[in-house]
């Protein structure tokens, strides 16, 4: 083995996951590089959100193996894969309705000490459009303006690793290319993105690595550019 290359950040070998006597995913494998964004494509019920929870210790893990890091993970408990320093944007965001903007994004400081102010302004940095809105109602904002508070939190512990699941899932075009325009940007400052994204398009602009998973396995993976021009994508995904 070649010990002068980096591991890969992320790097789920061959899993296996049930749901009872149903396979949910079938000998899926991943790796995810550091400083890049890679995305996961694939219909609703693929199991793309399974995968993501593999990796938190989610759901437990039945064949294969998950590495964080150079460090193996499998089936360990969400809450030592979250202190190793990875953050799960989960689907549908669920924020705390009825705290404030600023207090739930201090909800996701707690596993950083020195969290606080400092990472509050870098979290309104990237999302400058949350600053009038800190003492207000999470309920009371726009649907984009909750997926930022969402992927704020997760920020907030200044995560080595950021899974997102469908963070752009019922938000109007203008609001999706705003905040998937983020996540190149995060993932340069040294972040590795991990995206499950229905909307192939979105997921193909913003990503460096792309998989397709169909039914609980990965049928093609590859750089987005080239799978833009992948005639199975472009009929299936992009629908041309
Ligand atoms: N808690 C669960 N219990 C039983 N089956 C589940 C559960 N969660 C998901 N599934 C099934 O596993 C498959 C993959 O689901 P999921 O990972 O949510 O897909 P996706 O996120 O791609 O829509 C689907 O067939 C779904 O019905
Ligand atoms: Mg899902």
């Amino acid at each position: 083995m070649d010990n002068t290359a980096a591991p890969h950040d992320i790097d789920v070998r061959s899993i296996r996951v049930r749901y009872g006597r149903a396979l949910a995913l079938d000998g899926v494998s991943l790796v995810a590089e550091r400083g890049k964004v890679t995305a996961v494509i694939g219909a609703n019920g693929a199991g793309k959100s399974t995968l993501l929870k593999a990796v938190m210790g989610l759901v437990p893990v039945s064949d294969g193996s998950v590495h964080v890091q150079g460090r193996e993970t499998t089936n360990l408990e969400t809450k030592a894969i979250v202190a190793g320093g990875t953050a799960l944007v989960p689907e549908g965001r669920r924020l705390f309705g009825d705290l404030t903007v600023e207090e739930n994004l201090k909800v996701g400081g707690y596993r950083h000490r020195k969290s606080g102010e400092s990472t509050l302004g870098e979290v309104l940095a990237l999302f400058p459009e949350l600053e009038p809105k800190l003492r207000i109602r999470a309920e009371h904002l726009s649907g984009g303006q909750q997926q930022m508070v969402a992927i704020g939190r997760a920020l907030m512990s200044r995560p080595d690793i950021l899974l997102l699941d469908e963070p752009c899932a019922g938000l109007a075009p203008i609001v999706v290319q705003r905040i998937a325009g983020l996540f190149g940007q995060i993932a340069e400052s040294g972040t590795t993105v991990v995206l499950i994204e229905q909307n192939a398009t979105v997921a193909l602009d913003v990503s460096h690595h792309c998989y397709v998973l169909e039914t609980g396995k990965v049928v093609l993976d590859g750089p987005s550019g080239e799978l833009r021009n992948n005639d199975f994508v472009s009929h299936a995904y992009l629908g041309i």
